[in-house]
């Protein structure tokens, strides 16, 4: 595996691959990697001849008050999991080679109206600093497809609307959430959560199987199936900060009739926010 910290590093690995006409899949993530990153890892070196990975954790996702000098860092082990999952490339750009004209002088990427809604609304300008440094990646790595989490559901659709209004030539794939025994969707986020929170934790998605569950029994009363489920997560101990139904595709207000939804929540236990997502299809 090929460890590169500059952009040039990374221009002179991919090269040869884009030259004898390889196909080169990213999956760009800020380390700390677990199953969930390892399986989209593995999803990506089904879609394409060549793996690139990306570990950054980017300063412009963070809100001021949010846990960027406390972001889990663990950069020997993330290299022995990559090294194992086969991936050909490892980019680790520090900050500099990001930002050379630090944090003040960053030349921003904005996709309106969906990055200001639910995360976007409680994060003020993270989907501003996801949109900037996913640019940022596409245009080092240069890849064909690149892989996202569907666990930041949002996120996904942001990246989608970003490649499509800047024509890049990339397809985007979103990558199965994968969850502990007990339901709760892996995160790096969980290692903030003591015995108790965890615990508590599995009654998100719990939430989330259960709304699902009635609207596949016909139940059509949106508002009242987010009622039902933002006093499930104070049930369960969580600070609900929303809890929507959506459509799936544009996370416009559900329509009646058919169609696919997302139902889209994030909540707190105590300083920990989590997020989690459920895709249903209406037939
Ligand atoms: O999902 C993440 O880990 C990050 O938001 C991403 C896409 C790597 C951009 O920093």
């Amino acid at each position: 595996m090929h460890v590169e910290t500059a952009i040039q590093g990374v221009r002179r690995a991919t090269a040869p691959w884009r030259r004898s006409g390889q196909r080169l899949a990213l999956v760009p993530t800020m380390g700390n990697l677990h199953e969930g990153h390892l399986t989209l890892v593995r999803q990506a070196r089904e879609l394409a001849d060549r793996v690139a990975v990306s570990i950054f954790v980017n300063p412009l996702q963070f809100g001021p008050a949010e846990d960027f000098d406390a972001y889990p860092r663990t950069e020997a082990e993330d290299r022995r999991k990559l090294e194992a999952e086969g991936v050909d490339v490892l980019f680790m750009p520090t900050e500099r080679q990001m930002y050379p004209r630090g944090r003040e002088g960053v030349t921003y990427v904005e996709v309106p109206g969906i990055s200001d809604v639910f995360c976007g609304a409680g994060r003020p300008g993270h989907f501003r600093g996801v949109a900037t440094v996913v640019t940022k990646l596409f245009n080092i790595v240069q890849p064909d497809v690149a892989v996202f989490g569907r666990k930041d559901y949002q996120q996904l659709l942001v990246i989608r609307r970003l490649v499509e209004d800047l024509c890049f030539p990339v397809e985007v794939v979103g990558g199965q959430t994968v969850r502990e025994a007990s339901g709760l969707a892996m995160s790096s986020r969980n290692a903030y959560l003591d015995a108790e929170q965890r615990r508590q934790a599995a009654g998100l998605y719990r939430t989330l199987r259960e709304i699902g569950r009635r609207i596949e029994a016909g139940e059509r009363d949106y508002p009242g199936l987010e009622r039902f489920g933002t006093a499930s997560l104070v049930e369960y101990g969580f600070e609900p900060e929303y809890l929507n139904i959506r459509r799936a595709g544009d996370l416009g207000p559900p329509a009646s009739g058919a169609g696919a939804l997302v139902v889209l929540a994030a909540a707190r236990l105590g300083s920990t926010r989590l997020i989690d997502n459920l895709l249903i299809d209406r037939k």
